[in-house]
């Protein structure tokens, strides 16, 4: 299977969220991440449930929501609702994590859980019968144009294990998620590590619209 790009619109022009949305599409993104961020549980603001059902006509491929809110519960809703594909929490953002992956289900929407780079990779060991997505950070998040965390690279892989191990268990392909400072060169070692899905912001926005595809393709490996 070939590995999927989502790109960051952390990184797009806020001023013509749409059209950014529309370049991405049309330059190959599979799907759309999107970074919902609180300013509490992280030190950034940024889109709220309004502004994501705003956008959703304008691309038919998944969005991808990562919540970086605290307490999670209450929007996970919303967020479904305004059309978010997939939601996918941190198990710091509230006090069940596994309640709240079986609200996501219920939803009828992706239920993915992340691990901050600080986080041990156990912190997934009792959920892999409930997940479709496992995210493993390679910066802090907050903001888009980070340096990758080397040290992750060990934790995807630890990652594999575990969800190939699910596999054998109950035959589901859990998609393996990473998220920050992905560039042509960190994409490579991810992927070698086993991450089936690269988020990208800064690689994918660079250069303006002209450069989308070409930028996609780069980090396909
Ligand atoms: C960080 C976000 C990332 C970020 C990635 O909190 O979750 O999605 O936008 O940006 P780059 O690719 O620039 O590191
Ligand atoms: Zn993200």
């Amino acid at each position: 299977m070939p590995v999927k790009i989502a790109p960051s619109i952390l990184s797009a022009d806020f001023s013509k969220l749409g059209a950014e949305i529309e370049a991405i599409e049309a330059a190959g993104a599979d799907w759309i991440h999107v970074d919902v961020m609180d300013g509490h549980f992280v030190p950034n603001i940024t889109i709220g449930p309004q502004v994501v059902k705003a956008l959703r006509p304008h691309a038919k491929k998944p969005f991808d929501c990562h919540l970086m809110i605290s307490p999670v519960d209450p929007y996970l809703d919303a967020f479904a609702e305004a059309g978010c594909d997939g939601l996918t929490v941190h198990p710091e953002a509230g006090p069940h994590v596994h309640r709240t992956l079986q609200h996501i289900k219920k939803l009828g929407k992706r239920a993915g859980v992340v691990l901050n780079p600080g986080t041990p990779i156990q912190a997934i060991d009792n959920l892999m019968d409930l997940v479709d997505l496992v995210l493993i950070m390679s910066v802090n998040p907050g903001f888009g144009g980070q340096v990758f965390i080397e040290s992750q690279l060990k934790k995807i892989e630890a990652a594999r294990q575990r969800i190939d191990a699910q596999k054998k268990i109950d035959g589901r392909d859990i998609a393996l998620e990473v998220d920050g400072g992905i560039t042509p060169q960190t994409a490579k070692q991810v992927i070698a590590a086993g991450a089936t899905v690269l988020v990208a912001g800064t690689a994918v926005f660079q250069g303006g619209p002209s450069h989308y595809a070409d930028n996609i393709r780069a980090l396909r490996g």
